[in-house]
C-alpha cells in the first residue's frame, strides 16, 4: 500500500499530479527548488497551489483537497521524504538535473520506497545509471499525460532489472488509487503514444505542406472518417505548441537510430521555421495553423493558414471535397485520396517496424493511442475493422504493402483484444429477475442490481415501474438494492422527447401522471427499509440527480457531473429535487440559499467531492477514483442497517431570497422560479407531500410554456 507520496517539481505536471494524488485523499509532499529571487523558500510550490484554484479545467476535485498537500523545498525539507512510500520526480526534462536530484534524495529514501520519473523522452537505463543496486530495481518511469486528472493514460516503463513486486505496487496504486489505465511499455524513446502520435503529427504536417493541401480539409477527414478527436492533426499541433513539438521532435531524432523513419521526416519545411520565428506557435502564440480573427462586424472568424502562401484565410471546404466514407475517399481521384493512402501506409510500416521494441502486448498500442491521443479506434483496430481492403488501398498508394498485412496477422491481434471486463461480466454472470425494454433487475453474485439501458439512461415510465418493483423485491428479500449502469453516464434525466410529446399534444393530464409516477418512485427509494445505493459516473443530471438524492448511499466516480439543471429547458425539478433542496438544508438558511441558487443557476457539481460537499454527509457517500471499480467498491461496502428518516415535516428558514441573491441579470423564468421558492419559504413549515404537490404544479405551469431549449 502506498500511503504517502513525495512529488518533486511543482511545475505543470508535478503540481497536477500532486492534485490528483490529493483527490485520492493521500498525503502528498510537494517539493521544488528555492527561487533565489523570492523571500519565501516555498514560493514555487505556493504559486502552484494558487494556480490550482483558478486553473481550467481544474486539477482539484475540491478546494478542500489542498489540505492533503504539504509544501517544501529541496534545501530544507529533504527529510520529509523519509516516510514517503513513493517519490515521483517531475522536474525539468534534463538528464543531468534528474540524475543530480536522485543523488541528492537517495540518502533520505526509505528501504522500500519506490522512485519514479515522469520523463516523456529520457530512457529508463540512462536515468537509472547512477542509482545504487538496492534502489535501481525500484525505479520506473511513470509517464502521466497532461492534464493528469483528465487523461486516463499512464505509460509505465520497467525492464528485466525492475522488481516485479515493486511493479505490481506502483501499477495498483496508479490504477486503483489514482484511477488511471496503465499501459506497460518497453524502454524505447517516446514510449508508445508519443512515438507513434508525434510521428503521425509530423508526417501529416510536413507532407501536407509539401503538397500544398488544405489543412482544414485534412483535419475534417481525420475527424469524420478516421475518428480522431475534433482537433484533427493540425489543431492538435497548435494545442501542443509548435515550440514543444520542435523539442520532442529533436529529442526523438537524437535518440533514435539514423535508420529510423523519424529521421526521414527531418526534411526542410521552411513554413514551420517561419511560423516558429513569427511566434505562430499555436494557441499560446499569435496563432498557429489556425487562428481566430475578428471580422468587420466584430464577429469571430476561424481562419487557417494557406500552406503555400503562409497567409491566413477563412476556412473553406467545398462540397465536392467532402467524403462520406473511407471507401469513398480511397477510391476517389482527389489528391487527398493519395495523400491519406500514403500517410496511413507510412504510419503502418513505421508501426510494424517498431512494434516489438515498444511493447510485448499489441493491445497496448491501441490503448495508448486511444487514451493518450483520444483516437476513437486504436491503429490496429482501425486497420482490422475500419479500413476496407487495406492492402489494396495501400498498394494504390504506390508502395509495397504485403509487409503490413503479414505483420498484422503475425500479431494475432484480434484474439488478444477480447478481454473480460466488469461490464461484460455483469451481464454474462447475472440472472435476470425482472426486465423490460428500458431496465433490468439483475441478480449478480446474490446482489440485486438495477441496470438502466435507455439512450443516455434517460428516465421513462418503464424505468420507474421497474424501480418500484425492484424496491418491493429487495424489501421482500431483505437485500440492498444497487442502481448501476455499465455505460458512460448514470442518467441524463427525464426523457425530454416524452415530455415534449405530452406538451405538443396538450396532454397535461398524462404529464402529471408521469410526474406522479416519478415522485412516488423517488419516495419509495427514499423510504425503502433496505439501502438503495446509486453507483454513479459521468452525468447525473435532472432526474438522474434526483435518483441520487433519494438513494441512501451514493458511490460516485471522482469526476461525476451532477446537478439539477432543469431550468436549462425551461422547467424545474419535478421528481422531488426541489423538495430535497429544502429538506437537505435542514432549516439552515445559508444551506438553503446555496441549494436553491444551484437550481436557479443550473449549477452542476464538477466532481463527486463537490456534489458531496453540497448535499451529502461523509457517512453515506464514497468517491471512487477508478470508474471500472465503481460497482466492485459499492458491492464491497459494509453498511449498517438503514435507518429510515420518518419525519415528513420540513422547516423552512426565514429568508428573503431577493435580498440574498444577485437577481439583477435574472431571466423571467428565473424570477418566476425564485418567486415560487419564496412562496415555499413563507410556509415556514411544510409536509413533504405538500411540497411535492407544489413542485408538480409549478412544473406543469412551466410545461404549458415549455420550449425545448436543448
Ligand atoms: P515545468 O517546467 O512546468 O516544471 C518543471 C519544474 O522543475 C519547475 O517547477 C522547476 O522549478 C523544477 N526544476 C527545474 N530545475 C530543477 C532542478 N535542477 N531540480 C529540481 N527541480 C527543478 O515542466 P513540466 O512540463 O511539468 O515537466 C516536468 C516533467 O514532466 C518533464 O520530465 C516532462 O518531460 C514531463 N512531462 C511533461 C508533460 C507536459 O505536457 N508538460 C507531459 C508529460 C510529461
Amino acid at each position: 500500500m502506498l500511503e504517502k507520496v513525495c512529488v518533486i517539481g511543482a511545475g505543470v505536471m508535478g503540481a497536477s499530479i500532486a492534485a490528483l494524488i490529493a483527490a485520492a485523499s493521500k498525503q502528498v509532499i510537494l517539493l521544488d527548488i528555492v527561487d533565489a529571487n523570492q523571500a519565501d523558500k516555498n514560493a514555487k510550490g505556493r504559486l502552484a497551489l494558487k494556480k490550482m484554484l483558478t486553473q481550467k479545467p481544474s486539477p482539484l476535485t475540491h478546494p478542500s483537497k489542498l489540505e492533503f498537500i504539504t509544501l517544501g523545498n529541496l534545501e530544507d525539507d529533504l527529510p520529509l521524504i523519509s516516510d514517503c512510500d513513493l517519490v515521483l520526480e517531475a522536474i525539468v526534462e534534463k538528464i543531468e538535473a534528474k540524475q543530480a536530484l536522485y543523488t541528492k534524495i537517495i540518502p533520505y529514501l526509505s528501504d522500500n520506497a519506490l522512485l519514479a520519473s515522469n520523463t516523456s523522452t529520457l530512457s529508463l537505463k540512462q536515468l537509472r545509471q547512477n542509482l545504487p543496486n538496492n534502489i535501481a530495481p525500484r525505479f520506473f518511469i511513470t509517464h502521466f499525460f497532461n492534464p493528469p486528472r483528465y487523461m486516463e493514460l499512464v505509460e509505465l516503463v520497467s525492464d528485466q532489472q525492475t522488481n516485479k513486486r515493486a511493479i505490481e505496487a506502483i501499477a495498483s496504486f496508479i490504477n486503483n488509487e489514482l484511477g488511471k489505465t496503465i499501459v506497460e511499455c518497453n524502454d524505447s524513446p517516446g514510449f508508445i503514444a508519443n512515438r507513434l502520435g508525434c510521428f503521425m503529427l509530423e508526417l501529416v504536417v510536413r507532407k501536407a505542406i509539401k503538397e500544398n493541401l488544405n489543412l482544414a480539409l485534412i483535419d475534417q477527414i481525420f475527424t469524420d472518417l478516421f475518428k480522431f478527436p475534433s482537433t484533427g492533426v493540425f489543431g492538435l499541433y497548435d494545442l501542443i505548441g509548435h515550440d514543444v513539438m520542435r523539442l520532442i521532435f529533436a529529442s526523438l531524432v537524437k535518440q533514435l537510430p539514423a535508420t529510423d523513419q523519424y529521421n526521414q521526416l527531418c526534411v526542410d519545411t521552411p513554413l514551420l521555421d517561419k511560423m516558429l520565428d513569427a511566434n505562430l506557435i499555436g494557441r499560446k502564440g499569435a496563432g498557429g495553423f489556425y487562428r481566430i480573427a475578428t471580422g468587420k462586424g466584430g464577429q469571430k472568424i476561424k481562419e487557417a493558414i494557406n500552406l503555400k502562401s503562409g497567409l491566413y484565410e477563412p476556412i473553406s471546404i467545398s462540397n465536392e471535397r467532402i467524403f462520406n466514407s473511407i471507401e469513398e475517399l480511397f477510391s476517389s481521384q482527389s489528391p487527398y485520396s493519395g495523400f491519406f493512402k500514403q500517410v496511413w501506409h507510412q504510419f503502418y510500416s513505421y508501426l510494424f517496424g517498431c512494434i516489438n521494441s515498444l511493447t510485448n502486448e499489441p493491445r497496448n498500442i491501441d490503448l495508448a493511442m486511444q487514451l493518450g491521443y483520444s483516437w476513437q479506434y486504436g491503429p490496429l483496430e482501425l486497420l482490422e475493422s475500419h479500413i476496407p481492403d487495406a492492402d489494396k488501398c495501400f498498394v494504390a498508394g504506390g508502395r509495397e504493402q504485403n509487409d503490413i498485412s503479414a505483420s498484422f496477422l503475425q500479431h494475432d491481434y484480434s484474439k488478444k483484444l477480447k478481454q473480460s471486463h466488469i461490464n461484460n461480466l455483469l451481464i454474462e454472470k447475472s440472472q435476470i429477475i425482472l426486465a423490460n425494454n428500458s431496465a433490468k433487475l439483475l441478480d449478480y453474485q446474490q446482489r440485486l442490481i438495477v441496470v438502466i439501458a435507455t439512450k443516455m439512461n434517460c428516465l421513462n415510465w418503464e424505468i420507474f415501474e421497474l424501480l418500484q418493483q425492484a424496491v418491493k423485491f429487495a424489501k421482500q428479500e431483505k437485500q440492498k438494492l444497487y442502481i448501476y449502469s455499465p455505460s458512460k453516464h448514470f442518467s441524463a434525466g427525464a426523457d425530454l422527447k416524452l415530455i415534449k410529446n405530452y406538451v405538443d399534444n396538450k396532454d397535461f393530464n398524462g404529464l402529471e401522471q408521469f410526474l406522479l409516477l416519478g415522485q412516488r418512485t423517488m419516495m419509495m427509494l427514499k423510504n425503502s427499509p433496505v439501502h438503495v445505493i446509486s453507483c454513479a459516473l459521468g452525468a447525473a443530471l435532472g432526474g438522474g440527480c434526483e435518483l441520487l438524492l433519494h438513494s441512501s448511499w451514493v458511490v460516485a466516480h471522482r469526476d461525476l457531473n451532477a446537478g439539477l439543471v432543469e431550468l436549462g429547458v425551461g422547467l424545474i425539478p419535478g421528481w422531488g429535487g426541489v423538495k430535497e433542496m429544502f429538506r437537505r438544508a435542514g432549516g439552515n438558511k445559508e444551506k438553503l440559499i446555496k441549494n436553491l441558487n444551484n437550481i436557479l443557476t443550473q449549477n452542476k457539481a464538477s466532481s463527486a467531492d463537490y456534489f458531496a460537499a453540497d448535499y451529502y454527509e461523509e457517512q453515506n457517500y464514497r468517491a471512487v477514483m477508478n470508474k471500472d471499480n465503481l460497482l466492485t467498491e459499492a458491492l464491497a461496502l459494509d453498511l449498517p442497517a438503514k435507518i429510515v428518516d420518518s419525519s415528513s415535516k420540513i422547516i423552512t428558514p426565514q429568508v428573503k431570497l431577493t435580498e440574498e441573491l444577485d437577481t439583477a441579470a435574472y431571466s423571467p423564468l428565473q424570477n418566476s422560479v425564485l418567486a415560487f421558492f419564496q412562496e415555499i419559504i413563507d410556509y415556514q413549515e411544510i409536509e413533504e407531500q405538500e411540497l411535492l404537490e407544489l413542485e408538480r404544479q409549478k412544473f406543469l405551469e412551466l410545461a404549458h410554456a415549455f420550449q425545448l431549449n436543448s
